[in-house]
């Protein structure tokens, strides 16, 4: 099939690149003349693992091409994705500027038929809104079909390759046998494509991102409580994990999830309830919990400091706002960071893939580490941020020489609570007892 995807983002060009890799002919359009330029030079913009391998052969075997042209990028294109930023707007609610633009561009270049596809997440009446803009212009005929996307990052191409599901919300006959033909590669272990309404479908996605966003934050509050009642959320966990009606999954307690989709995700859902005069408090309650959250380690380091960090060094371990991706957006390192450093700590960093990131944020304020145990030089306390695996067994032995005290505050519960009670160390995390408490503080 010949396809066009337009918006070379993260889910626009894991999108192409994994449509090409299924046989299709892929043209990926983007206004950016740089980014294009860097495309078309074999230049990957974003850090996403096994994206590579399948962007060279793919772009090598001439099924992926990439163009500012939109009108050269859809000719021929039986299905045209539209993969477009929907930042917040002022009021939270999801900004269509893009899309809309996109789509009053499409209306008079169509040629022919064609199933024009919403992947960003929209709010619910986006895809009318599309239809709209292009009906006005259009010569031919073409249908609207929201297409959500469930991709993680970090496992985009897996979870793009092998999709748990697919939800494809359309009313027309036409459109549904065009998109099952497009995605059949990727169900064929039987995983289901859903049909539905357009309507319903631009809901799924919110209200997945919702369900796990709220799911997370309801263990985080069981996780605060457990510290106040001296349980251990781990144990909790695991004790309602194991019922198949909770599930395994989205269970970890932490300093609040990040991201560039769950926050921006609550927010719109939020904001379109209010639209529709509806209260939707659970939304309201999950934003602000997640809030508090984020900056849950920060008493501990201060008290644990007797409520003064001037002239303390903290070592960071971990800045990306999950492990296997670069990205820092709503990451809860930076906003630890800024806090750590606005009460007079310096602050040393490592995270395998996000300094760069970082640096361009705070500049010379932090102090980036070539390795993690660089990081711990000297430093007064480690503080980890994200659950990367390369901090899950590190040689203690190392960091014992090089951290001036034995504590460590740990947002991510990466370590057990008896290794650190043998190894000495004061150790604070989330949800479970404080071990070792008074140690540090009376050295
Ligand atoms: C999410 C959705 O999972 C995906 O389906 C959607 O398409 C985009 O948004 P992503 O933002 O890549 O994907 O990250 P995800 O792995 O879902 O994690 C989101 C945040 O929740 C991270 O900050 C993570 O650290 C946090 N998290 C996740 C927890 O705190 N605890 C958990 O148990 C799981």
């Amino acid at each position: 099939m010949k396809i066009a995807v337009v918006g070379t983002g993260y889910v626009g060009l894991v999108t192409g690149t994994c449509f090409a890799e299924t046989g299709n002919q892929v043209t990926c359009v983007d206004i950016d003349e740089r980014k294009v330029e860097k495309l078309n030079n074999r230049i990957i913009p974003i850090y996403e693992p096994g994206l590579d391998v399948l962007f060279y052969r793919n772009v090598e075997e001439g099924r992926l091409k990439f163009t500012t042209n939109l009108a050269e990028g859809i000719k021929g294109a039986e299905v045209i994705f539209l993969a477009l930023p929907t930042p917040p707007g002022e009021d939270g609610s999801a900004d269509l500027k893009y899309i809309l633009g996109v789509a009053n561009d499409l209306g008079p270049i169509l040629e022919q038929y064609a199933v024009i596809v919403d992947k960003s997440t929209v709010p619910v009446g986006t895809a009318e809104k599309v239809h709209a803009g292009i009906v006005k212009n259009a010569k031919v005929d073409f249908d609207v079909v929201s297409n959500p996307e469930f991709l993680r990052e970090g496992v985009a191409v897996e979870d793009f390759m092998k999709p748990d599901r697919v939800v494809i919300g359309t009313k027309s006959d036409k459109a549904k046998a065009v998109m099952n033909r497009l995605y059949a590669p990727l169900v064929r272990q039987g995983n289901p494509v859903i049909f539905m309404d357009e309507r319903s479908a631009e809901m799924t996605k919110y209200a997945a991102n919702a369900f796990l966003a709220t799911k997370i934050t309801f263990m985080n509050e069981i996780a605060n409580l457990c510290e106040k009642v001296g349980a251990n959320v781990d144990d909790i966990r695991k004790g309602i994990g194991t019922d198949s009606r909770i599930g395994k999954r989205f269970l970890f307690a932490g300093i609040g999830y990040g991201g560039s989709c769950f926050p921006k995700d609550v927010q719109a859902l939020a904001r379109t309830a209010q639209d529709y005069d509806y209260d939707f408090k659970v939304l309201q309650s999950v934003m602000d919990v997640n809030y508090a959250q984020k900056k849950r380690l920060l008493p501990m380091i201060t008290n644990h400091f007797g409520g003064d960090l001037k002239g303390k060094t903290i070592a960071v371990w971990g800045l990306a706002f999950k492990p296997y991706t670069d990205d820092i957006r709503e990451a809860p390192a930076l906003d630890n960071i800024r806090d750590l450093l606005a009460a007079g700590a310096k602050v040393t960093a490592y995270d395998p893939e996000a300094m760069d990131n970082v640096r361009q944020i705070l500049g010379n304020q932090v102090t980036f580490a070539h390795t993690s145990y660089a990081a711990l030089d000297d430093a007064d306390a480690l503080v980890i941020m994200t659950e990367w695996p390369m901090f899950r067994t590190p040689e203690f032995e190392k960091m014992n020489l090089l951290l001036k005290n034995k504590v460590i505050f740990d947002g991510r519960n990466v370590y057990e609570l008896d290794q650190m009670r043998e190894l000495g160390y004061t150790y604070y995390s989330i949800g479970r007892e404080v071990i070792n408490a008074t140690v540090e503080q009376q050295a």
